[in-house]
């Protein structure tokens, strides 16, 4: 029978993004059902892909149904998969080994051929031959100590990645997959799923979710209390349980900026960083019982009480969160240092390591449209790269775009602040790029500049979705331009930044 795959193991069985397999749906050009694709579509849809060699593959495959079977004769089902999993690693190291040997022994003779050839009719021929046979004895002895770890550990992380549980979530489709060592709510979150959840650790029973097919194990301890009727309805904790085979959970996703309810959460200082002259990264850690819940682009009051600053009131300002919802654990912001900062003066001065701020929302949204096929523009203006990092982030744990390109636009070179972040990405990454640009702080001299841009770098601005992060008089003049040159309005999605000195009318 035919293997049925989701979109990411198909997308990591053939070493494609997802976002490839979604295209080839749009185009008619693979089926889909219910969110799976079969194999042999697949290979259809794909006929060079690279599943680095399909005698591999159907091995694959007929381990998977082998233990599938084996399974049902047995109930030490983890140990057996385990085994399994260890066959099939092994099975494949060696057949990389043997590959790559011959592959190199295939390069040998080329090379040997070439060098024979290569000898002209006047050379001293036995010198030449000399050169040949000395050559060839080396690259033998290279051949026979080289460990070709590479093409080994990548099938390995392949294998072990294709045997992992894969989740299902239901009504939404999303799907994701599991590692061991993680709970659901973990995996779920790490893939940037804004599934519902409150304490995360099995009090508040917010991330109830029902199991429809496959197995679960409890790991931790949990107070909340099923009724009957939910336990034999197959109710589970996603913060407490984790995937032992493939899972489809239903259960209760955001959708949208409005699912996600308002909070107020006291939390830690972790550090406090100067990056520049005029601006700071603070990282707050909120406790483990209660993350704040929020979809990346969104910002969040912050409020420095009394306590601390000695006043009569809480200082309080509002600013984007710079991490990504997949890290709920340390949420960062990007501080600017502008001229009547009291906000970021007194964090300076007064805040220290360890002290307790308050946090209020999440608010707006300047949310990434996980529907759209588009690939992403993102623009900044300065510290605008705080949301726009946490939408660059989510929108690689989804996988869903096929090209993502940020401009960070500053006044001078330093105000790149995470310079090396993004050049990290340029490098890792075959689907983004990296543009910095560093101009006149002049609303219609940055303008000009970034229409110049994208009009000379991208030929099809109506498919591409624009994320503008920059101060509000800049995104008023960049609206009539860029629907100018062809970005469709419901594609560009603007957040107004620090209204301040930074940048002039
Ligand atoms: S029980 Fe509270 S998040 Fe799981």
């Amino acid at each position: 029978m035919d293997r049925h795959l989701s979109l990411s193991q198909a997308a990591r069985l053939i070493g494609v993004k997802r976002g490839d397999i979604q295209k080839k749906i749009q185009e008619n050009k693979l089926r889909v059902m219910e969110g799976t694709v079969t194999l042999s579509d697949l290979k259809e849809a794909f006929p060079d892909a690279q599943y680095e060699d399909n005698t591999m593959l159907e091995k694959v495959e007929k381990f998977m149904r082998d233990a599938v079977h084996k399974m049902a004769q047995s109930e030490r089902e983890g140990a057996q998969v385990d085994a399994l999993s260890r066959r099939l690693i092994k099975m494949n190291q060696e057949l990389a080994d043997e590959k790559s040997r011959a592959n190199r022994m295939e390069e040998l003779i080329d090379g040997l051929k070439h060098r024979l050839m290569a000898i002209n009719i006047n050379d001293d021929r036995e010198h030449a031959l000399d050169e040949c046979k000395d050559w060839f004895h080396s690259e033998v002895r290279n051949l026979e100590i080289e460990k070709m770890i590479t093409p080994i550990e990548q099938m390995e992380r392949q294998i072990k990645q294709f045997m992992l549980p894969h989740v299902r979530l239901l009504p939404s489709r999303h799907d994701f997959i599991s590692d061991k060592s993680e709970t659901l709510l973990e995996s779920a979150l790490r893939s940037g799923l804004a599934v519902d959840y409150g304490c995360n650790n099995g009090k508040c029973g917010k991330c109830k979710s029902k199991v429809l097919s496959g197995k679960v194990e409890q790991v931790s301890h949990q107070d909340y209390v099923f009724t009957e009727s939910e336990k034999a309805q197959g109710y589970i904790l996603t913060c407490s349980n984790r995937a032992i085979t493939d899972v489809t959970l239903e259960t209760e996703e955001a959708v949208s900026a409005d699912d996600i309810p308002l909070q107020s959460i006291s939390a830690k200082v972790k550090k406090i960083q100067s990056i520049n002259e005029h601006a700071i990264i603070m990282s707050v850690r909120p406790p483990r019982s209660q993350r704040l819940r929020f979809l990346a682009g969104q910002y969040i009051e912050l409020s420095l009480p009394e306590k601390i600053t000695a006043k009569e009131a809480p200082i309080t300002a509002t600013y984007s969160i710079a991490s990504c919802p997949c890290e709920p654990s340390n949420l960062e912001f990007h501080i600017p240092l502008h001229n009547n900062s009291l906000f970021g003066q007194t964090l300076l001065e007064k805040v220290k390591t360890s002290d307790s701020i308050n946090l209020l929302g999440p608010y707006g949204s300047f949310v990434l449209d996980e529907d759209s096929p588009n690939s992403l523009i993102f623009v900044a203006w300065d510290t605008g790269f705080a949301p726009i990092k946490s939408l660059i982030e989510h929108a690689m744990s989804l996988e869903n775009a096929d090209t993502i390109h940020l401009y960070w636009m500053s006044r001078k070179v330093e105000d790149h602040y995470m310079e090396n972040l993004c050049r990290a990405w340029n490098d890792a990454l075959d689907n983004f790029t990296y543009t910095p640009i560093v101009l006149e702080p002049k609303t219609d001299v940055v303008a000009e500049s970034l229409i110049k841009h994208l009009h000379s770098e991208h030929k099809h601005l109506q498919n591409f979705d624009l994320y503008i992060a920059a101060p509000g008089h800049l995104n008023h003049l960049l609206k009539p331009l860029l629907l100018a040159n062809g970005v469709k309005s419901e594609n560009m999605h603007f957040e107004s930044t620090f209204h301040g000195d930074e940048i002039e009318d």
